[in-house]
């Protein structure tokens, strides 16, 4: 079970590393870039980024704002709840944690509107937590690996893809938990892709259920209607 080092020395290798976002370890951008990357591409996300850091460098700057004055930072971004999840946020880490981001996912994925896989990231990004993450790309990755069928959706489903996640980190001591957070992104969004997953390419084809039985277009099994 060498899956998680296989997709550290893939993201190395073939992914992004000059995202304005990485190469720091202040959570506070970490957790801006996660929540702008939730439902919008990279391309777009940059310029907003860049701008609302200048505006709020920090979660004091954010917190001491009036949300009218946050608004205009978002616009053109959508699903404006993110945005006013955000300034919540700023004020009850200003509040409740004296101004300090929260120290564990756990603590973080207290926070409103942020679930249990957001906070994992932000942690292994920030702090190198070794606490996996299950957006939904990655539940396409692992429901592919481990040819897990079933409705991710579905609360047993998800259960049991909750523990590979957590194995697969078990399994790895001394992991880059922030190349390993990444590389599984990028490879849900680039290569394990709904349509036509790209094999060939794929670090962890080898040990891959799905690609071994030909059912990658079955998986994951897709909402019962
Ligand atoms: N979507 C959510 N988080 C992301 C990240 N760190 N990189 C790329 N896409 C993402």
């Amino acid at each position: 079970m060498d899956f998680a080092p296989r997709i550290v020395a893939w993201q190395r290798q073939h992914g992004r590393h000059d995202l304005p976002w990485q190469n720091t370890r202040d959570p506070y951008r970490i957790w801006l870039s996660e929540i702008m990357l939730q439902q919008t591409q990279v391309a777009t996300v940059i310029p907003y980024y860049e701008r609302f850091l200048q505006r709020f460098p920090d979660v004091a700057a954010l917190a001491a704002a009036a949300q009218e004055d946050v608004m205009p930072y978002w616009a053109g971004l959508g699903y404006y709840a993110r945005a006013r999840n955000l300034h919540r946020c700023a004020q009850e880490i200003a509040r409740d944690w004296n101004g300090r981001f929260p120290p564990t996912a756990e603590a973080i994925a207290t926070l409103p509107g942020i679930g249990r896989s957001t906070a994992a990231a932000i942690a292994a990004f920030a702090y190198g937590e070794r606490s996996p993450i299950l957006d939904g790309n990655v539940k396409r990755v692992f429901t592919r690996q481990f040819g897990i069928a079933g409705d991710p959706a579905k609360r047993e489903i998800e259960q049991r893809l909750w523990a590979l996640a957590d194995a697969n980190v078990d399994a790895a001591p001394g992991l880059d938990m922030a190349a390993y957070t990444q590389g599984l992104m990028d490879l849900g969004a680039t290569l394990c892709t709904r349509g036509k997953p790209a094999c060939e390419r794929c670090p962890v084809a080898d040990t891959c259920v799905a690609k071994r039985d030909g059912r990658q277009a079955e998986l994951p099994t897709p909402k019962a209607r």
